[in-house]
């Protein structure tokens, strides 16, 4: 997820590109660069690193210009750097580009340029589009964009300006978003409208397939086939700091709010529909590397050790061969039994938590092959290992992870499957019939967060009780405990997360009127199981929330409150599962008037052991 900013009119565009661009660095920032054209030449300034990095660059002396573009990254291809940073520009520099999305087919379309001659500076997909306009381009600058984005597949916010016209800037989207703000005598365009809600709250939202043209008194908008179209001006009633938000109150509840779609650009490569095979475009490891294999180890801290848990269920049910799991805090001091036919699984959000770091180097050191599961590209975790598999979820500001957590079990779940397909472990049918479940997922996660009215009833009842035991079974063991995390790190309330089965072994002496129980109780094998520990909690006047399935007619006999989640295979039950957790915590802490986003004693991420 990257930010573009685009400006033309009256005024000086580079202090408004930038202005924009730091409304929008929470959508990325591991570089940031800007484009302003004047006299017939376009200025291009860009820098890795935060966008202060750009702005010290342009302490000297800012380009003059009254149109421009400016970009701020989040990288999916290619590591953060000056040559990666946007804006990217064609073979001659006439043309200039900024993008937000992924182009899916950039590989081909490369080879097919640089086959016809086009030289590449940089390693992104974005590239491609500077030089296929530059292929079009004969002074109409609107037909040469229509031209090129015809050739494009994936998803992509665009904007597009020509040295030798300086009375407009094409844009167009397919899946990123981009909106438009009308001035007077000048217009803006970006990634989302915090960019330039200072100067103006009339909104134009571009629907998918659709191209902009904007000129200093007028913006037309067309269909890729040229068709006119009529577009409403809204007027945005937010404020700014909540235009950063997306209108949310806190950034904890947008992430949440943003999995179904981190979970689709995630899986998207992977898996393109109901019934092709799962591939992992940039896996190093071959068949044989992975039918070699005899032993998995996942390292990882905090929620990411949680989707290792998830992802020892899955991988042992489906690919059958050992997964040992460790905090990484553990692994690197019990001196485990790792050898070149190990497959060291890394997890981390942000590629850069120190104990995980240390268990990576720890077990390459004992001649494991490395895979990644990281959602920051450059990481250090990508950089030290050979296979990187990038969840696509964007920038995760709230330090309480949640897509982060989804998109690494939705990663998870696909590297299960590959390796199942690879080593034959279980039937095609049964493939088929797994990835056809894993395919719905993200529109499971989109019907959870409609309407949760139960979540917000929960909410209100105990956001003052004592504390929380949060007990599942199996693959939601990992919920439970992700579950009791979520709520301690962001509420303040003491909460454990249990193994149900473990709860007559000592946690259950917790339970009275003032300490709630959470039982993830979707159906399953082990369903009756954890039925009885719900009764065992009643016994003791523990009041039990239940998250169980749509369909389940039994659960509400035995729970207080049950919130529902639609139906999926027991395995992949926890990405479901975690949506409603995160939502009761997010509530719970709410309504204890607490900060959320940023919560005390917390880092995003802990790069100190
Ligand atoms: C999760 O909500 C916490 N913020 C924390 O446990 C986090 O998951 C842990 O620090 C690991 O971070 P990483 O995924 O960036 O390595």
């Amino acid at each position: 997820m990257c930010g573009i900013v685009g400006y033309i009119g009256t005024r000086k565009a580079c202090p408004i590109l930038i202005e924009g661009l730091k409304r929008l660095e929470y959508r990325g920032y591991d570089s940031a660069g800007i484009a302003v054209l004047n006299d017939g030449r376009i200025d291009i300034h860009k820098a890795t690193g935060k966008l202060m990095a750009l702005e010290a660059m342009l302490e000297s002396g800012m380009p003059e210009g009254f149109i421009g573009l400016g970009h701020t990254r989040w990288a999916t291809h290619g590591r953060p750097s000056d040559e990666n940073a946007h804006p990217h520009s064609d073979c001659t520099g006439r043309i200039t580009v900024v993008h937000n999305g992924i182009i899916e087919n950039y590989l081909a379309l490369k080879e097919e340029l640089v086959a016809a001659g086009h030289e590449f500076t940089s390693e992104t997909d974005t590239e491609v589009v500077a030089h296929l306009v530059e292929e079009s381009y004969k002074g109409d600058l609107v037909a040469a964009v229509r031209s090129a984005i015809k050739r494009l597949e994936g998803s992509y916010a665009l904007a597009v300006m020509a040295q030798d016209d300086p009375e407009r800037i094409v844009a167009a989207r397919r899946h990123s978003p981009l909106v438009v703000g009308v001035g007077e005598g000048e217009n803006f365009l970006a990634s989302d409208v915090p960019a330039f809600l200072q100067y103006t709250k009339r909104v134009h939202f571009v629907e998918d397939n659709m191209i902009a043209v904007l000129e200093r008194g007028e913006v037309k908008f067309s269909s890729l086939d040229g068709k006119p179209i009529e577009r409403e001006v809204y007027e945005v009633t937010w404020d700014a700091a909540m235009a950063e938000r997306g209108g949310y109150e806190h950034f904890m509840l947008k992430e949440i709010n943003e999995q179904p779609q981190a979970l689709r650009e995630t899986m998207r490569e992977r898996l393109s529909s109901q019934v092709s095979k799962v591939d992992l475009p940039g896996l190093t490891l071959t068949s044989d590397d992975l039918r070699g294999i005899d032993k998995i180890t996942m390292i990882a801290c905090g929620t990411a050790y949680h989707a290792a848990m998830v992802g020892k269920y899955a991988i042992e049910s489906l690919v059958r061969i050992p997964v040992e799991l460790d905090v990484a805090s553990e692994l690197r001091y019990r001196d485990p039994i790792i050898d070149d036919k190990t497959l060291g699984i890394i997890i981390s959000q942000s590629g850069e938590t120190a104990d995980t770091l240390a268990g990576l180097r720890e077990v390459r050191g004992k001649g494991a092959k490395l895979l990644a599961i990281t959602n920051v590209v450059g990481s250090s975790v990508a950089r030290e290992c050979e296979n990187v598999l990038y969840t696509f979820a964007g920038p995760e500001i709230a330090v309480a992870s949640t897509k982060a957590y989804t998109t690494q079990l939705m990663v998870i779940h696909l590297i299960a499957l590959y390796l199942a397909q690879v080593r034959g472990s279980i039937s095609e049918e049964q493939a088929k019939q797994m990835r056809k479940i894993l395919w719905t997922i993200p529109q499971q996660a989109d019907v959870i967060l409609g309407d949760h009215p139960e979540v917000l009833a929960c909410a209100e009842k105990y956001y003052n009780h004592n504390g929380f035991l949060y007990m599942g079974r199996g693959p939601n063991l990992a919920s439970a405990l992700e579950g009791a995390l979520k709520i301690k790190e962001i509420s303040y309330i003491h909460a454990e997360g249990y193994a149900a089965g473990e709860m007559k072994h000592g946690p259950i002496a917790m339970i009275d009127p003032s300490v709630a129980t959470v039982a993830v109780a979707p159906q399953g094998k082990t369903y009756d199981k954890i039925i009885s520990n719900i009764l065992e909690v009643k016994a003791r006047q523990g009041d039990v929330i239940a998250i169980a399935y749509e369909h389940d007619d039994q659960i509400q006999k035995y729970a207080d409150h049950v919130i529902r989640i639609p139906a999926t295979h027991e395995l992949m039950s926890p990405i479901l599962a975690a949506i409603p957790l995160q939502l009761l915590a997010y509530y719970v802490a709410k309504n204890r008037g607490l900060e959320i986003d940023q919560p005390r004693n917390l880092a995003k991420s802990v790069t100190v052991e």
